[in-house]
């Protein structure tokens, strides 16, 4: 990572938001992309809705200007899920080789990686990135996109790049 990137963490549950659960999935991001590098400076809940989602994510990019925002919860089939739609609606480039590589890499664990629906996408310069909700599949696919996502970032805010050099994780 050139420079400490700042990251914020959106849980996204009705439960959650509701009190009827509490949340772990938001931590366990938190804890994760802080023991990767990132600033954790901003953490929120919100219910299924798409219209607090978009206003999160909005705040988040525009107000707070983090590089990086990821949202847990809501991306799967329930009638309520709706956080993929709310992330393509804020973001002005959608970033399809990200949740790509996560259903790719999570097929290997379970088939039910297709049923997944993650987005991710760049409004201004931060990047937004779903996760799914369960603390094991949350672990799974950060870990699988974490290593890269500061690079991703690099570029995305101008920093000097290495892009075109061999990959050293890949021999
Ligand atoms: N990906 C990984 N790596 N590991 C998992 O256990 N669970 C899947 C999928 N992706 C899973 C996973 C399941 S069961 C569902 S329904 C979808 O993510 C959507 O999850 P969400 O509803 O919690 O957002």
């Amino acid at each position: 990572m050139t420079e400490r990137y700042t990251a914020a963490v959106l849980t996204v549950s009705d439960k959650g938001a509701r009190g009827e659960r509490v949340d772990t999935g938001g931590p366990l991001v938190q804890e994760m992309l802080e023991a990767a590098g990132y600033a954790v400076v901003l953490t929120a809940l919100v219910p299924d809705e798409q219209d607090l989602i978009e206003a999160k994510l909005i705040e988040f990019a525009d107000v707070s200007g983090v590089a990086l925002a990821v949202t847990t919860g809501g991306t799967g089939f329930a009638p309520r899920d709706v956080t993929p739609e709310a992330t393509i609606a804020v973001s002005d480039k959608l970033v399809p080789g990200i949740p790509e590589a996560m259903r790719a890499e999570s097929m290997k664990v379970t088939n039910k990686a297709m049923l997944s629906r993650l987005a991710a996408g760049i409004r201004g310069r931060t990047l937004i990135i779903n996760l799914p909700g369960s603390p094991k599949a949350i672990r799974e696919n950060l870990n699988i996109v974490l290593s890269v996502l500061d690079h991703g970032l690099d570029v995305l805010r101008g920093a000097p790049t290495d892009c075109g050099q061999p990959d050293p994780k890949r021999g």
